[in-house]
């Protein structure tokens, strides 16, 4: 059993402490905010996360989980202490704000008082630990050892309880013997699984390969939503292109899926930050910077695809189904749905919307669209329905029902969930993304 600090209870520091607490260790999370502490203690979730909070309070129960405000208390005890603060995209740059990181860092110098090994979760820019070391060793108030380690987390919105129980791998960035040993102990329960652990002794390996991951998963869907723009040229359905494609070990068939692109807190800042990583070393990420172009026009193309079955949004009753920037979430940041309700109110649209829980974070943004109880309410009366995030309650839409209460019978699927062939039964117009009617009349 390893006793584990983990600083920040957002999405990242949150979830892991509760899933090592299941493991089988002892941890305390901290956090500076009072309220949000004594939610999570009440049993509140800050964010929705399918059985988060069930797990949290397993933990709570059988005493291997505890919350404070006081990173003393948090640290006292602590073999090790992991950072997982926010680290936000600066204003314009792109460049990660690090100020929580710092400011923590020289927080935990001035508590150290025996050996600990301090761990960077959070995403944090290459060479983050290295110069993290210089600020706590400066802040320490005794002669104290001390380890820097980086452990990137890989752990998708929605699946995140799965995904740290049966990870692909578990990557450490260390150059001390003794903290990979530590580092190996919290995360032994997985070697029943055989899961990989990649051990770094070059710290910045480690902190490269999270920006290099989730950056070349961004690649791949604007890559192919490219070749999903060309298959609506050239008449060819991107579904088996990227079916076929996938079949092919090399490629691997996830994160093919067209549609409205990435979204979210992770791939729009991470791609970001590694262009300005790269700049700030005098070099180019071209690829990336091509990706992000790719995925920055989605909105605007699904729009465009809309405009052709209603030429003009003034006036008109439009509906929107999800709005979270993909299924089991609430999270909207990045979400398209945003950028599609933005020009549809520009042009005087009336917007009913409809999302099974990120409803609430929507009105925080746009408190005046009419928000529905479920997608048949939303669509009540509309002369466009959007399908913009595909949930698993979208998926089954009854359309003959749909095409009674709707005003207009035109369908914009942003996330290819549905066909031509299905529309066309229920008198649908019908649009997606790279997968236009063939000239043969033979329906995709
Ligand atoms: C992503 C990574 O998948 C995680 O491994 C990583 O830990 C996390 O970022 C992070 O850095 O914290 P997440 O942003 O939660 O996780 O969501 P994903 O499931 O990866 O989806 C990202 C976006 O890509 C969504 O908007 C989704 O709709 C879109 N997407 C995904 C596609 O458009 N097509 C696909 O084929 C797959």
């Amino acid at each position: 059993m390893i006793r584990i600090c983990m600083i920040g209870t957002g999405y990242v520091g949150l979830v892991s402490g509760a899933c090592m607490a299941d493991f089988g260790h002892r941890v305390t999370c901290v956090d500076i905010l009072p309220e949000r502490i004594a939610a999570i203690e009440n049993g509140d979730m800050p964010f929705y996360e399918p059985g988060l909070d069930t797990l949290v309070a397993k933990n709570v129960d059988e005493e291997r989980l505890d919350f404070t405000t006081d990173l003393a208390e948090g640290m006292r005890e602590a073999d090790v202490v992991f950072i997982a603060v926010q680290t936000p995209q600066s204003e314009g740059s792109g460049e990660a704000d690090l100020q929580y990181v710092w400011e923590v860092g020289k927080q935990i110098g001035e508590r150290l008082d025996g050996y600990k090994v301090i761990v960077t979760k959070s995403t944090v820019p290459v060479g983050t630990a290295r110069k993290l070391r210089t600020i706590i060793a400066g802040s320490v108030q005794q002669p104290v050892e001390f380890d820097m380690a980086s452990n990137p987390e890989f752990l998708r919105e929605g699946s995140s309880i799965e995904d740290f129980m049966r990870p692909d791998r578990v990557v450490i960035g260390t150059e001390s013997e003794r903290a990979e040993k530590l580092m190996r102990e919290i995360y032994r329960p997985l070697y029943l699984l055989d899961t990989p652990i990649v051990h770094c002794p070059r710290i910045e390996t480690a902190e490269l390969i999270k920006y290099a991951s989730n950056s070349f998963l961004a690649v791949k869907i604007s890559f192919i939503n490219e070749i999903a723009t060309l298959a609506d040229k050239v008449g060819a359905d991107v579904s088996q292109v990227a079916k076929a494609m996938g079949l092919d070990r090399r490629i691997g068939g996830k994160f093919l899926h067209a549609g409205l692109g990435y979204g979210g807190s992770c791939f729009p800042k991470d791609t970001h930050a590694i262009c300005h990583i790269a700049t700030a070393h005098d070099e180019r990420m071209s690829i990336v910077e091509a990706a992000i172009a790719v995925n920055a026009e989605l909105p605007a193309r699904a729009v465009a695809k809309a405009r052709e079955m209603l030429p003009t949004f003034g006036g008109q009753t439009v509906a929107l189904l999800g709005l979270s920037f993909k299924p089991n979430t609430d999270d909207i940041r990045c979400a398209g749905s945003r950028q599609i309700v933005q020009t549809l109110l520009d042009e005087g649209a009336t917007l009913r919307v409809h999302d099974p829980v990120a409803m609430d974070n929507f009105r925080e943004v746009y408190p005046d669209l009419t928000y529905c109880k479920n997608a048949y309410e939303a669509c009540q009366g509309a002369d466009l329905a959007f399908l913009v995030t595909e949930w698993n309650q979208y998926r089954q839409l009854d359309f003959a029902h749909l095409g009674e209460i709707m005003r207009g019978r035109r369908f914009m699927d942003c996330r290819n969930v549905y066909s031509h062939r299905r529309a066309d039964e229920f008198g649908f117009e019908y649009r997606s993304f790279g997968r236009p009617q063939t000239p043969a009349g033979v329906q995709t």
